[in-house]
C-alpha cells in the first residue's frame, strides 16, 4: 500500500490543460524523483497534492485519505508538508520566527524546543543566524530555513520543489545531501527538479512529466542510463 497515490489527475487552468491524467504513487521511506523541462507541471502537482489547487478530475490518496476533499490546513497536520518553489521564506521575520511557523500545528512547547534543536544540529548555519532577518538570508541559506520550516511540522512526506535552483555547486550538492540525510531519518521524499543528473542520483525512482503528461517512469538508476533520458535531460 503506497503512502501516496495518485491517479488520473488532470489540473486546468482556465483553457489551459496542465496535468492531463497523471499516475503516480510513493511508497514510505522513498525518495520519489519528478524530472521534467519548464512548464512540464511539477509546480502544479505539488501545488494540487498539498491542496492549493483542486484537481478537475482523478484522486489522491494519502494514509487512506482522500486529499482531494480534505482542506489545505488538515492536509499539513495529516504529516505532508511543502518547501514551495523560490523558498518563499517569510523575508521580514527572523529565522527563528519562521521556524516557528513551520510548527504552527504542534502545541506543545517542549516538543518545540527538542524539534528546534535537531533543526539546528542539522543546519548548524540557521543557528547562527537565528535573530537575521530571513530576508537578508543567502539564496541557499533561504532554502535550508525552508527546509527547516518545514521539518519543524514533522513530516511523514516532504514535498521539495527544485530545491537546487539558483543555488552553486557547492550549496546544491549540501542541499542535496541533507535531503538523503532526512530521508535516512525515516522521511518520505517527493522530489521536484530540473536538475534531472542529481535527483536522479539519490533518487529511489524517477516519473518524467513532459507537457501534463508521465512519459516515462522506472528505478532511477535505469533511467540515468536511458539514452533518451540521457539526450533530454543530462545534456549528453
Ligand atoms: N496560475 C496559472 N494560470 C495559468 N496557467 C498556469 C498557472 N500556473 C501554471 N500555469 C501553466 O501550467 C503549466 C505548468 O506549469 P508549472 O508551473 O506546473 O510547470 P513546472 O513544471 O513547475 O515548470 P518550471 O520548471 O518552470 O517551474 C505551464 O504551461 C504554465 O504556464
Ligand atoms: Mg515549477
Amino acid at each position: 500500500m503506497a503512502l501516496l497515490d495518485v491517479q488520473n489527475l488532470s489540473v486546468n487552468y482556465g483553457v489551459i490543460k496542465a496535468l492531463k491524467g497523471i499516475s503516480f504513487h510513493v511508497d514510505k521511506g522513498e525518495i520519489v524523483a519528478l524530472i521534467g523541462a519548464n512548464g512540464a507541471g511539477k509546480t502544479t502537482t505539488l501545488h494540487t497534492l498539498s491542496g492549493l489547487l483542486k484537481p478537475e478530475s482523478g484522486t489522491i490518496t494519502y494514509k487512506d485519505q482522500n486529499l482531494v476533499t480534505t482542506p489545505g490546513h488538515k492536509i499539513v497536520s495529516l504529516g505532508m508538508a511543502h518547501v514551495p518553489e523560490g523558498r518563499r521564506v517569510f523575508k521580514d521575520m527572523t529565522v527563528l520566527q519562521n521556524l516557528k511557523m513551520g510548527a504552527y500545528t504542534r502545541k506543545d512547547t517542549a516538543e518545540f524546543q527538542s524539534t528546534l534543536e535537531m533543526v539546528y544540529k542539522r543546519f548548524p548555519r540557521l543557528e547562527e543566524r537565528k535573530e537575521q532577518l530571513s530576508g537578508t538570508l543567502s539564496g541557499g541559506e533561504q532554502q535550508m530555513l525552508a527546509m527547516g520550516r518545514a521539518l519543524m511540522s514533522h513530516p511523514d512526506i516532504i514535498l521539495m520543489d527544485e530545491p537546487s535552483m539558483g543555488l552553486s555547486p557547492i550549496f546544491v550538492n549540501e542541499i542535496f545531501s541533507i535531503i538523503e540525510d532526512v530521508n535516512k531519518d525515516g522521511v518520505t521524499v517527493l522530489l521536484v527538479e530540473q536538475n534531472a543528473r542529481k535527483a536522479l542520483t539519490i533518487a529511489d525512482r524517477a516519473y518524467v512529466l513532459e507537457t501534463g503528461s508521465i512519459v516515462k517512469e522506472g528505478n532511477a538508476n535505469d533511467l540515468l542510463n536511458d539514452e533518451s533520458i540521457r539526450k533530454a535531460y543530462l545534456g549528453e
